[in-house]
């Protein structure tokens, strides 16, 4: 499929992001490398700035989410207990004529006429091809291009005067069998597991794959009981991880939204099932209203620890300038459903090229946690003696309705993961009567964030343009990018009036020696200070400071004051330098 093209504004911020050193093609002096993207100093900073805002908001200003760090290549049983051994695929289709690579359900739906061969002889040496083409041509062209492309086809096969064999045609409608580019027939799909394999050690044979991790929240399963043990966390908590996963695109585009390296930002929030729920409480509460539930409570069943990861979430945009009003919900539908979830809610957000997604916030029920329990043979499920107490108080039908609610829910998960049916019977009979003594397997809220989309999100939705004419009738056309001040990857400029005047440079020097020590400050001395104010606008940094001869106590009042402006409109303050510190970091934190 062609590559959609892409718009105006994504070709400018694509251009912006070279020029400026935001995003640079990774390889590039070798030509390049399809899906992989790497970040400029501009880049780096912004993404490092969006990294620590998660984390922050996520963990450290959080009682109930602890952070970790794992390896990126972990056991392989991980990834076969996790399904992504046998179903993390795309399905793919190769052109016949070409072997462009296309992912078969995202090619256009086209209609036409197909024409089908069952094969071709050379005129010359009578060689047969008895292999059968179509090609689809859209409404309106003459068969002869069909022919043309056909022919190409059973040239590539060996045969020099192609003479066609057994066409027929065929009305065709929304399919999305041919290769839009051409009209050549594509293979049939075919699934393309998109995990990345090596081998670990000196030996690259079967029995040492591995696998580059598709995504973190697989460790964080993996560790969930070494991190229960050793932080002294309790049952509702969150396990936090940031960092490198890796899917080998069939098709990476619009530009690094789709990459073949990617970052994530996922936290995996583990939850009571609901029967222990009402065990401890009594009730369990569901979502009354749209919205923002409040603080959490203990009586709150999964769907409303979702509603609140899902809010959460969208104050955390808010907070660093996509507001809610820049974002959709998306409730995935019962057949869109990754196989883990109960119920999926993708934040969506405006991209030049459509609206996608920047995040899916998914309650996974207690999947993930059963499925390394029963591959690895260790148990991971959680011991309350709070809910033993409560389930001993409990009145008997109560109890025996808990228990059934419970056990079917458990015998469901076994038969899916292909147990067989009376060891899934007595399992889930062991899991019920498990309950009853305060263990049970935790639920999982999962709000799993791609940075590099969320980077761009933030590049586009702060790109503007201001037109300007001066005295003489010149116009000028500027960019400003309008990043809020938390992720700006430069938080201040800091510029002598006057670059041949040491005074002034000393006092600039000093100035940025203050506010370097606390955030990214950028110090420049080069050109008018016209100039340098448009860099930093480009640039996206939200404030200048102007060291100038008031500064130096020309005007006695004015000493020690530098001018203030701000980026979105260019007003100007007078501020004293022994205030400009804390108003600084009251907006950039
Ligand atoms: N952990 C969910 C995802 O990577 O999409």
């Amino acid at each position: 499929m062609a590559e959609p093209k892409v718009n105006e504004l994504m070709e400018k911020v694509v251009s912006l992001c070279k020029r400026r050193g935001f995003v640079y093609q990774s390889s590039e002096i070798y030509g390049g490398i399809n899906g992989f993207w790497d970040y400029g100093p501009l880049g780096a900073e912004l993404k490092r700035n969006v990294k620590d805002l998660w984390w922050t908001s996520m963990t450290r200003r959080r009682d109930d989410v602890v952070g970790l760090e794992a390896t990126i290549i972990m056991h392989p049983q991980i990834w076969r207990a996790s399904g992504h051994v046998d179903t993390f695929s795309d399905p793919m289709a190769d052109c016949l004529l070409t072997r462009k690579r296309f992912r078969a359900d995202q090619i256009d739906p086209q209609s036409g006429t197909a024409y089908h061969y069952s094969g071709a002889r050379d005129a010359e040496t009578g060689k047969m091809v008895a292999e059968a083409y179509a090609v689809l041509l859209p409404a309106g062209k003459p068969p002869e291009s069909a022919r043309k492309v056909a022919t190409q086809y059973y040239q590539a096969r060996g045969l020099k005067q192609v003479e066609l064999e057994g066409e027929r045609t065929e009305k065709v409608e929304n399919s999305q069998r041919f290769n839009p580019e051409n009209g050549s027939l594509l293979t049939e799909p075919r699934p393309f597991n998109l995990m990345f394999k090596t081998y670990v050690g000196p030996v690259a044979d079967e029995d040492n794959v591995a696998y580059l991790r598709p995504e973190t929240a697989q460790a964080i399963f993996a560790q969930f009981k070494n991190v229960l043990e050793t932080s002294r966390q309790k049952v509702p908590f969150g396990i936090a991880q940031v960092g490198k996963a890796f899917r080998n695109e069939v098709t990476p585009r619009n530009f690094t939204f789709r990459s073949r390296e990617f970052e994530q930002m996922e936290l995996e929030f583990f939850i009571p099932p609901d029967e222990a729920v009402e065990a401890l409480t009594g009730s369990v509460a569901k979502p009354a209203a749209p919205g923002h539930p409040g603080a959490p409570q203990r009586n709150w069943g999964w769907q409303l620890w979702h509603q609140y990861w899902v809010e959460e979430r969208i104050r955390f945009y808010d907070s660093i300038g996509l507001p809610r009003t820049s974002l959709e919900e998306y409730w995935q539908k019962p057949d869109e459903l990754a196989h883990y979830a109960r119920a999926t809610v993708d934040l969506l957000f405006k991209f030049p090229f459509g609206t996608q997604e920047l995040e899916g916030i998914a309650a996974r029920s207690d999947f993930d946690l059963s499925q390394h329990e029963r591959c690895s043979g260790k148990s991971q499920g959680v011991f309350d003696e709070e809910l033993r107490t409560a389930w001993g108080k409990l009145d008997e039908a109560t109890r025996q309705r808990l228990s059934d609610s419970y056990f079917q829910h458990r015998q469901k998960y076994l038969l899916k993961a292909g147990v067989p049916a009376e060891q899934a019977a007595r399992d889930a009979k062991e899991d019920a009567e498990g309950l009853a003594k305060g263990q049970y397997i935790p639920h999982v809220i999962e709000p799993s964030a791609g940075v590099d989309r969320l980077i761009l999100g933030l590049l586009t939705n702060a790109y503007s343009e201001v037109t300007t004419t001066d005295d003489k009738g010149k116009t000028e056309t500027r960019v400003i990018l309008r990043f809020h001040p938390k992720v700006a990857p430069i938080k201040v400029g800091v510029f002598p009036l006057l670059k041949n005047k040491p005074e002034l440079v000393a006092k600039a020097r000093e100035v940025n020696e203050l506010l370097r020590a606390h955030m990214m400050s950028f110090y420049d001395d080069a050109g008018a200070i016209g100039r340098r104010y448009a860099r930093q606008d480009e640039a996206g940094t939200p404030f200048c400071v102007t060291i100038d001869f008031d500064t130096l106590g020309e005007t006695p009042e004015l000493k020690d004051t530098v001018t203030l402006r701000y980026r979105d409109d260019g007003r100007q303050e007078r501020m004293p330098i022994s205030a400009l510190l804390g108003f600084l970091l009251e907006r950039i934190r």
